[in-house]
């Protein structure tokens, strides 16, 4: 009798060990998607994590870019305390594993496919030394506009096609007295706005050159003069309180006609919808003027940050599982703004910017004039990422011309490698 119960009693132990092995722990999921349409983006994902019985313990760390979310991140690894996922972009994602802070999620990635549906300028990310190290959820692009329809309406403003023309459309609106570009100044916007600037000016192959290749002549050139002389431009038309305004708050200008349009990243996009406007009717969404055919992109992803509990390496493994199927693909990205990240998902439930999206990048890509963007990190390391927002801010900021501006994007960028 008693060798029966000792030998359940082993068996039930046994059990329970591998059930807590498969079972999967709470993820906590460090991020910045805090302005109304991010979070109805991000209750997509907890509602489908929360079907699939994985926790959820959110830690957001807000301020569009991502910066502050990604000092928290330092500080808590630091302290040996990483959280389970991490929001990140482009290079950032290249430190962590280089760092060896990441999971490994070839597994997940095989018994998927992901090889196969994830484009290559996701994968250079995504992967690290041939591993898979972060599941993205997404494909941004900075080269955008958003236009109040009813304003350009009013004052019989077609939609512009080429940066002159643009010129043209914000004058008529700041001379009809209102605000004519909605912005808001903090350095990541500065830069959101500049990577437009720049594909204006000299198109993908001067963009790659100056900013991927980092080539000195390139970056001190009479096209970079004329980059920041379209920065002062743009400067021209921002209202007198664009001094450290939060980007949803300046879509929110757009969005309740105080303001005829903003540049900005397609999660722009998230907070129109959010507010109940309809695209075609209610408000425009087209290229930035000049940048036609180009796509400057960034996507985010989630990094699993290496966990030695079981559960917690099994709720990564279903996180990153649940990201990358197509059905919630489709569902996030409809929502967020972006596109998705995997290439055979159905454009049926997507709106007509999500379409034109998911066009451009399709096409961007094949004809060789897809660039990672220079102000989310998918251009340069963070240290050189930071230089070149040092100096768009402060020539944006009136601290300097715009050939004082290339020198010293010159010596900044040089100095920050
Ligand atoms: C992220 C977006 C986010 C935006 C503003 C970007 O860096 O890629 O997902 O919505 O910042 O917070």
């Amino acid at each position: 009798m008693r060798g029966y119960l000792g030998k359940k009693s082993v068996l039930v132990t046994a059990l329970l060990a591998s059930t807590s092995i498969a079972q999967a722990a709470d993820v906590e999921v460090l991020h910045w998607w805090t302005s109304g349409g991010e979070a109805a983006a991000l209750n997509v994902l907890k509602t489908d994590l929360a079907g699939q019985s994985i926790g959820w313990v959110d830690m957001p760390v807000a301020g569009g870019g991502g910066e502050a979310a990604m000092t928290t991140l330092r500080a808590r690894v630091t302290a040996g305390n990483a959280p389970t996922a991490v929001q990140m972009l482009g290079f950032d994602i290249l430190d962590w594993a280089a760092e060896g802070k990441l999971a490994n999620l070839n597994d997940v990635a095989a018994e998927e496919g992901w090889d196969a549906v994830v484009p290559a300028a996701l994968q250079g990310f995504a992967k690290f030394e041939g591993n898979w190290v972060s599941a993205p959820v997404n494909v941004h692009s900075t080269n955008w506009v958003w236009a109040n329809k009813a304003i350009l309406d009013e004052l019989g403003i077609a939609q512009p096609e080429s940066w002159d023309d643009f010129v043209v459309a914000l004058q008529k609106v700041k001379d009809a007295g209102k605000v004519a570009l909605a912005h808001g100044g903090q350095a990541w916007q500065d830069a959101t706005v500049f990577d437009s600037a720049v594909l204006s000016v000299g198109g993908t192959d001067f963009y790659t050159k100056a900013f991927v290749e980092l080539d000195e002549q390139a970056l001190g050139s009479d096209q970079m003069v004329e980059v920041f002389n379209r920065m002062a431009t743009l400067r021209g038309f921002v209202d007198s309180n664009f001094s450290g305004r939060d980007w949803n708050l300046a879509s929110a200008m757009v969005i309740n006609g105080e303001a005829a349009f903003q540049i900005m990243g397609d999660w722009a996009k998230g907070e129109f919808l959010n507010a109940g406007k309809v695209p075609g009717d209610d408000f425009l969404c087209f290229r930035v003027p000049g940048t036609q055919g180009a796509v400057s992109f960034n996507s985010d992803q989630f990094a699993m940050f290496a966990q030695a509990d079981a559960g917690a390496q099994t709720a990564q493994g279903e996180m990153a599982r649940a990201i990358m199927s197509p059905s919630f693909q489709s569902a996030f990205n409809v929502v967020k703004g972006s596109v998705p990240a995997r290439t055979d998902v159905p454009n049926d439930a997507f709106d007509a910017c999500g379409k034109q999206g998911m066009v451009d990048l399709a096409d961007a890509a094949a004809n060789g004039r897809l660039v990672g963007s220079i102000a989310h990190g998918h251009a340069n390391p963070a240290a050189v990422k930071n230089a070149i927002y040092d100096v768009v801010t402060a020539h944006f900021n009136g601290e300097y011309d715009a050939a004082t501006a290339a020198a010293n994007l010159v010596n900044e960028v040089m100095a920050a490698q």
